[in-house]
């Protein structure tokens, strides 16, 4: 993709991700403006995954099971497949579709809610002769916002950006996985 159609992308999926997360906080009695205010094009990012053929795919993930860490995730893929997330325990296969873009509720949507959407954990198996391709979205706020539940008993201590992600970084180090959100549980 050249930089132009790349930047076009990111306006675009800005725009539905601003949208998605506005219809979202409708039932919840967040203010119509909060993601407009708390979110700015240059705070959330475009990802693109590049993930070569595995000889040994049992083995490797082409991403390790993990949540996102932002409000919501949209996720373009091609039609190779690997994208799973975890229902009820169980792991299930996305199908993939280049038409379609899928949604990923993250760790600030469940905080925001006070765990009324949950942050799916996901995964991408290794495939052993295709090379895969997609693009993440991350919709997130500024580094200064702080997370607050929506509603009361708050299930997580209000935190900022800034203060989860040194959280991140710190436990990342030390066990080897973010460990997230239960972090912050009251
Ligand atoms: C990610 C992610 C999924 C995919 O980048 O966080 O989960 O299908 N990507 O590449
Ligand atoms: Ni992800």
């Amino acid at each position: 993709m050249v930089r132009s159609t790349i930047e076009e992308y990111a306006v675009k999926a800005n725009f539905l991700a601003q949208r998605l997360a506005e219809y979202l906080a409708q039932n919840l009695g967040i203010k119509a403006n909060y993601f407009q205010e708390n979110c700015s094009p240059s705070s959330s990012s475009l990802r693109m995954n590049r993930y070569p053929p595995c000889p040994y795919p049992s083995m490797m993930f082409g991403i390790i099971p993990h949540t996102d860490t932002d409000f919501l995730t949209i996720v373009s893929q091609d039609q190779v497949g690997g994208l799973q997330l975890k229902r009820n325990g169980r792991w299930v296969s996305v199908k993939p579709n280049p038409k379609a873009l899928v949604v990923n509720i993250g760790d600030f949507y469940q905080a925001l809610s006070n765990g009324v959407y949950k942050s799916i954990t996901h995964r991408v198996i290794a495939n052993q002769e295709t090379e895969r391709y997609s693009a993440a979205y991350f919709y997130c706020p500024t580094y200064e916002t702080v997370i607050e539940s929506c509603s009361k008993p708050s299930l997580y201590k209000k935190f900022s950006f800034k203060e989860y992600r040194e959280q991140i970084q710190k436990d990342v180090k030390a066990t080897g996985d973010k460990v997230g959100l239960s972090r912050f549980l009251l």
